[in-house]
């Protein structure tokens, strides 16, 4: 596996701290900040070491905008005339390509919708089907015995990045050094150098497979890319590279930590864990209240097309907007008990995949089932930008 991209082998987990942190709950500071004002403008004391939402900025900037509260982050959401996702240009573009993560209207629209096709219910029934629980089956199969496992490692850490290399159509023998690079690219923040490397293996691996598909079209995302078609227009061979390496941090990265939540917010309450267990066609809403009770991503960003002023406060144009994400879910003037994971409560709306012309484009993909055992050691949630549990050890009856 090493000598796929020449860097010696390393286990993903050394990256837990880096990429996410350690905070262990940052909801009591969101709760502060929103409490004192919903939108706040200059630094930010988040009251943890290890963050770096604008506890920071560059003084020839004008000040950093940080927003806690669920209207005033869909109000952002919503206006992305006046609030451009350019900002994330910076970082992601340079690993990724321009990706439509980073693009405004009309150009943005233009390139989601030959990409969105791929995504639409008629496209996903065929994963749904026969992709995502065979998978899933295969990775319990490998420790069902045992009695005991950790179902991060063995099974939520794993599964997303198979789901992805299967919707690809990529061969089963690549799928080590897909999930490698994966990594890679998602943890960039940790290692600039060797997401970079990630990315330019990534852009040769996928010229071949494109390659191929022109060829021998076939019933995979990639060959749809390769056909996707708009208007007589289609996908350069750059914008699909940047679409694809889009797909793994946006596709792997978030839905291994929401497994992992949704888990943990079951192994905790077994109540909720029983009544999903008798009643299959809970799950909808039991994953849609992981995903606003714990987002795996707490953070997404914009940036001020011009001068604006949002809840009072004023925002020079070229600001940088923090949308806390994960504090506008847990708003107490909208949420009755927010902080309680609660699959039964009435008021369901949340901004975890996003809102607007970015909504989260694969969040019909990640709605996903998860089978649990509910004998585990009392593990826990961690991390700033980044959220999940890093262990959910359990014990269960062997088969
Ligand atoms: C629980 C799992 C997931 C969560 C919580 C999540 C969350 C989000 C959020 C918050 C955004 C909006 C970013 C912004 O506006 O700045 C987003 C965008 C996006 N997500 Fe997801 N995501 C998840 C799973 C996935 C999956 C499985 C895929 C695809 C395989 C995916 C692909 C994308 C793409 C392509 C975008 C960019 C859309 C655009 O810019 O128009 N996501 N996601």
């Amino acid at each position: 596996m090493a000598a796929d991209s020449g860097l010696v082998p390393f286990d993903p987990f050394e990256l837990k701290d880096v990429v996410g942190g350690t905070v262990r709950d940052p909801y009591p500071q969101f709760h502060r900040l929103l409490r004192e004002s919903p939108v706040h403008c200059g630094e930010i004391d988040l009251g943890a070491d290890e963050e770096h939402v604008n506890d920071t900025w560059d003084p020839d900037k004008p000040p950093p905008v940080t927003v806690f509260g669920f209207d005033e982050v869909v109000q952002v959401l919503k206006d992305d005339e006046t609030y451009s996702s350019c900002v994330y240009a910076d970082v992601m573009g340079t690993v990724m390509g321009r990706t439509i993560l980073q693009m405004d209207e009309p150009e943005h629209k233009a390139i989601r919708d030959l990409v969105a096709s791929s995504f639409r219910s008629k496209m996903l029934a065929r994963w749904e089907e026969d992709l995502v629980a065979v998978v899933v089956n295969d990775l319990i199969d490998g420790f069902v015995a045992d009695g005991h496992t950790d179902l991060v490692r063995t099974v939520t850490f794993n599964f997303p990045v198979q789901v992805i290399a299967r919707i690809l159509g990529l061969p089963r023998s690549d799928y080590p050094r897909f999930q490698r690079w994966a990594l890679e690219i998602t943890s960039v923040a940790a290692n600039w150098e060797r997401g970079m490397a990630a990315s330019a293996a990534l852009r040769d691996y996928f010229a071949d497979v494109m390659e191929d598909r022109r060829a021998h079209p076939g019933d995979d995302l990639i060959s749809d890319l390769v056909r996707a078609e708009v208007d007589g227009e289609h996908l350069t061979d750059e914008e699909i590279y940047s679409f694809l390496r889009l797909l793994l941090p946006a596709g792997v990265e978030t839905t291994y930590r929401a497994s992992g939540s949704l888990l943990f917010a079951l192994l905790n309450d077994r109540a909720q864990f029983d009544a999903l267990y008798k009643d299959r066609s809970l799950y909808p809403q039991a994953f849609e209240e992981v995903v606003r009770w714990e987002p795996p991503v707490t953070v997404i960003l914009r940036r001020a097309a011009r001068d604006t002023e949002l809840a009072g406060v004023k925002i020079d144009a070229g600001a940088d907007i923090a949308l806390m994400i994960g504090a506008a879910n847990r708003d107490e003037r909208k949420y009755t008990d927010p902080d309680r994971y609660d699959m039964f409560r009435t008021q369901r709306q949340h901004v975890g995949f996003g809102f607007g012309v970015h909504v989260c484009l694969g969040m019909h993909l990640a709605r996903m089932e998860s089978r649990v055992d509910p004998e585990a050691e009392p593990p826990h949630i961690e991390g700033m930008a980044f959220r999940s549990p890093l262990s959910l050890p359990v014990v269960f009856q062997a088969s």
